[in-house]
């Protein structure tokens, strides 16, 4: 059975049509990736699927809650975002939150534990991602890919059906990607449910079971990671797929 459902998904902004009847599904827990052009509206894609964008049309449907456009309430939303938790492009830390109470905090405010608890169950989740050395710092004390192992390991302490990650990487300086990836596949060696906006390709196609091509807002192809990110073929998945490979091979002779 799907974890997640989407069926003829649309998302207008203003006048602006941004995606286009999505067809969708995710199984419980399988590895998808997103992967398309800048613009595309992957982003858009997965805050839809946690509603922190309203859908136009549509309907949405994550472990049993069934959300149709237009008519969705804030008890949907709640019970939604206790399923699926999100790590974004930027982090998004609280920088007068110490590492450990910005893990804490979504479990004590969701009402998930009492304080005493939630900061025990913080610092387990830190020790996880290797993080427990930096429990009591702030974040700006920390690089980037320890804050969004932070991040991570804020997502992953609610214990959420889902995790849906943005492009977790590219806001990172190179030497910090490594520790971040490692991080995230863990988890999927744990066969938890997640969504990947990517451009790491090696990456995807090692951890993805599905990958989903996105285009103008609209699934270009979907399949299994290993055959749609091959990068064989004349198609146009492959020439998008080699034009980033080429990019990540300029940047590491741009290095030397
Ligand atoms: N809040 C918004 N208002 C207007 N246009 C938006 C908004 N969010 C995204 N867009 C537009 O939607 C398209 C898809 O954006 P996005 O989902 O961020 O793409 P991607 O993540 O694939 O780069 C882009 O053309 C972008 O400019
Ligand atoms: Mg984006």
């Amino acid at each position: 059975m799907s974890l997640i459902k989407a069926r003829n998904l649309s998302v207008k902004i203003g006048q602006k049509q941004i995606l286009k009847r999505i067809n969708l599904d995710v199984e419980e827990g399988t590895v998808t990736a997103f992967i398309g052009p800048s613009g595309s509206g992957k982003t858009t894609l997965l805050r839809t699927l946690n509603l922190l964008q309203e859908p136009s049309e549509g309907t949405i449907e994550v472990n049993g809650t069934k959300i149709e456009a237009g008519k969705i309430d804030k008890r949907q939303i709640e019970e939604l975002r206790q399923n699926s938790a999100m790590v974004f492009q930027q982090f998004n830390l609280f920088k007068n939150m110490t590492a450990l109470e910005n893990v804490a905090a979504p479990l004590i405010l969701n009402g998930q534990l009492p304080k005493k608890e939630a900061r025990q169950l913080a610092r387990e989740v830190l020790a996880e991602v290797g993080l427990e050395q930096v429990a009591d710092q702030y974040p700006i004390t920390l690089s980037g890919g320890q804050q969004q192992r932070v991040s991570i390991a804020r997502a992953i302490a609610v214990k959420p059906k889902v995790i849906l990650f943005d492009e977790p990487t590219s806001a990172l300086d190179p030497e910090l990607v490594g520790d971040v990836l490692q991080t995230i596949a863990n988890l999927a060696k744990e066969h938890i449910t997640m969504i990947l906006v990517t451009h790491e390709m090696d990456f995807a196609r090692q951890i993805a079971d599905q990958a989903v091509f996105i285009e103008d807002g609209e699934i270009f192809d979907q399949g299994p990671a290993s055959e749609l990110l091959s990068g064989r073929g004349a198609g146009r998945i492959s020439s998008f797929v080699n034009s980033l490979e080429k990019v990540a091979v300029e940047k590491i002779i741009g290095g030397i």
